[in-house]
Parts: C-alpha cells; sequence; structure tokens
C-alpha cells in the first residue's frame, strides 16, 4: 500500500478538515520519527491513516465494534468517539496490512496507554501538536517534543484528564495507566 492510495482512502472517508488534520499528523510523526530514529515511513503511515474512523457515526462504531471482537467498556459506551482510535487500528490491519505494532500505535492514540513503544509514542504526542494545532499550550508541548518526549506526553495527559474533571466526563483508564507509568518511570 502506498501513502497516495491510502490518502485516496481517507478523502473518501474524512471532512477536509479531518483529512488536513491527517496530513499534518503525518507531517509531524516524520520529523518526530527522524529525530529519535524511529522508522520514517511507519510513523507517516500512522499518523495519515490514525482517524481513519473518526467520521463514523457512534452506532456504526458500536456496530463495527460488536461484528469485529473489539471490546468495549464503560467508558468507550458512554463516549463512542473513543473507539475510533481501536477500529482505525482493526481497518489499517485489515485494509492497509499495517503491522501489530503500527497498529498498536493507532488503537493507543487517543488514551494513550501503558508501555508505549516509541511509535505509539510519537503518534501521540503528534496528534496534539501537528501544525493544524492552535490551542494556549501548543507551542510549548511542540518544542517539549523534541527535548524530552515522555514529558510532553505526560504534559498532554494532564491537559486531557483536566479537561475531563472540567466536563465532570469519565477518564479513559488506559489514560490513567499511561499517566502513572510516566510518573513511576
Ligand atoms: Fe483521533
Ligand atoms: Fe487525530
Amino acid at each position: 500500500m502506498e501513502i497516495e492510495e491510502i490518502k485516496n482512502v481517507l478523502k473518501n472517508k474524512l471532512s477536509e478538515k479531518r483529512f488536513f488534520h491527517s496530513i499534518c499528523v503525518m507531517e509531524m510523526c516524520e520529523k518526530l520519527a527522524q529525530h529519535y530514529n524511529v522508522d520514517i515511513e511507519e510513523a507517516r503511515f500512522i499518523g495519515l491513516a490514525h482517524d481513519i474512523a473518526k467520521e463514523m457515526p457512534s452506532d456504526e462504531k458500536l456496530k463495527y465494534a460488536k461484528d469485529n471482537n473489539i471490546p468495549v467498556n464503560t467508558v468507550e459506551m458512554a463516549s463512542p468517539t473513543l473507539l475510533h482510535a481501536k477500529i482505525g487500528a482493526d481497518i489499517c490491519k485489515k485494509e492497509f496490512g499495517f503491522s501489530d505494532k503500527m497498529c498498536k500505535a493507532i488503537s493507543l492514540h487517543t488514551t494513550g496507554g501503558e508501555n508505549m513503544n516509541m511509535l505509539s509514542k510519537i503518534l501521540f504526542i503528534a496528534d496534539g501538536i501537528g501544525l493544524d494545532r492552535n490551542y494556549e499550550d501548543v507551542d510549548y508541548i511542540r518544542d517539549l517534543a523534541f527535548k524530552d518526549l515522555d514529558a510532553s506526553i505526560l504534559y498532554m495527559l494532564n491537559l486531557t484528564i483536566k479537561e475531563c474533571l472540567e466536563k465532570n466526563s469519565q477518564i479513559h483508564l488506559d489514560t490513567i495507566l499511561a499517566r502513572n507509568y510516566l510518573l513511576k518511570k
């Protein structure tokens, strides 16, 4: 599968804004992979495809998960949008033949997780610091990601958790596990 073929698939599944986001994440993944000596091609592929399932309607997400034996926990049941990560990983495996390592990174890109490998870490942070992103702390985190990758992920996890507290919404267990793991290191 070539990058251009995946771009064509994505153009049919995503809005213009989300497609642009995907390109920005791909470019950030490439920069980080180069910086940290990680496979650039793999990083580009997962950056581009990570949100392939993002715009699937919630009822379809739940149906896809059921039909494809993807376990859905109570937090995901309350916010099915979270499932786009696991579903995206499943689609990329079945439709594009991505490796297990690449699919693992896609499945953890929203929540984070315990023991993330370099590819997972790069995608997780690239998703939040691509050039399409524009929020208060983004310049700081973008800079930090190239100096101390784990610290940048911890910062992002804290932002996510703060947002959950503000909205009084559930916190995904993988987010807590990811944070605890980084704090222990
Ligand atoms: Fe996403
Ligand atoms: Fe994304």
